[in-house]
């Protein structure tokens, strides 16, 4: 689904990604190189390195937590995945501001090469995540299908048991989804054939963003596994999803689409 951080539809986070990553496993490379040939511009180098990759790794972080908070789906496998991967550069950030704190007026100190040593193997795996967390949950993904058009995503205060007004009647043509965030909830408005529908966003398989994911001729497909729900009554329609997932109360009037909330909040 669409990047929250992101400028002018582009993720910014995976575009910055490639600055840290080179940076610091570079400073790694020049120390280790430095010490083999007792050569002191290569250490220097790896300390400019590390300097750089620590400051590019905590601006990189910034777009992260953005769409940590606000683009991965809560209560999801991507949610838990997306946490793993957020700690371990978080770890490895920390390890090579340790290597740096201790290293030696000229060269890099013991500490430092173990440090990020332990730093670099930990960024790699946190890379590893990421990229998972992309190619499988589709995170920053703004992928698009047959009469799609533009994600549309709108944040709104309702009251349990009262209707809330949603959209307007042309905001979606047939097929199209609009997510809603109302009040901690996540609600996807769609337009079918049949007229507008209203379902949670969470897939009750892993919790994939069904937001994010496919309406064609009043099914909604999650794109994490490919399990498919009836967007008017939320039954299963295909697997690996076995519950349903809830649908909400959907009326138009005066050109306006308004959605029920539950009583229970
Ligand atoms: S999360 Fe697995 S099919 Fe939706």
């Amino acid at each position: 689904m669409r990047s929250y951080a992101s400028f002018k539809g582009h993720p910014i986070h995976p575009a910055l990604i490639p600055f840290p990553f080179a940076f610091l496993l570079g400073a790694l490379l020049f120390d280790l190189l430095g010490l083999a040939s007792d050569r002191r511009g290569l250490m220097l180098t790896g300390r400019h390195l590390s300097e750089l990759g620590l400051l590019a790794g905590m601006v990189t972080a910034i777009p992260g937590v953005l769409d940590y908070l606000k683009t991965v789906p809560p209560a999801s496998s991507g949610r838990a995945r997306a946490l793993r991967h957020g700690t371990a550069n978080a770890t490895a950030l920390f390890l090579f501001a340790v290597g740096w704190l201790f290293r030696d007026a000229t060269s890099p100190s013991a500490l430092t090469i173990i440090s990020e040593l332990l730093g670099g193997a930990i960024l790699v795996y946190g890379g590893w995540l990421g990229g998972t967390l992309v190619t499988r949950n589709l995170i920053s993904v703004d992928h698009r299908y047959a009469r799609a058009g533009k994600w549309q995503e709108v944040t709104l205060s309702g009251t349990a048991g009262a209707s809330v007004v949603a959209a307007r009647t042309e905001d979606l043509n047939e097929d199209q989804m609009k997510l809603l965030h109302i009040d901690g909830r996540r609600i996807v408005l769609a337009r079918t054939k049949q007229g507008f529908a209203a379902f949670d966003d969470g897939c009750t398989h892993r919790g994939g963003s069904l937001a994010g994911g496919v309406c064609v001729g009043g099914v909604v497909q999650c794109l994490w596994h490919g399990s498919q729900f009836d967007t008017a009554t939320g039954e299963v329609r295909c697997g690996p999803a076995k519950r349903n997932i809830h649908v909400y109360e959907v009326r138009e009037q005066n050109g306006q689409v308004l959605v029920t909330l539950p009583r229970d909040g």
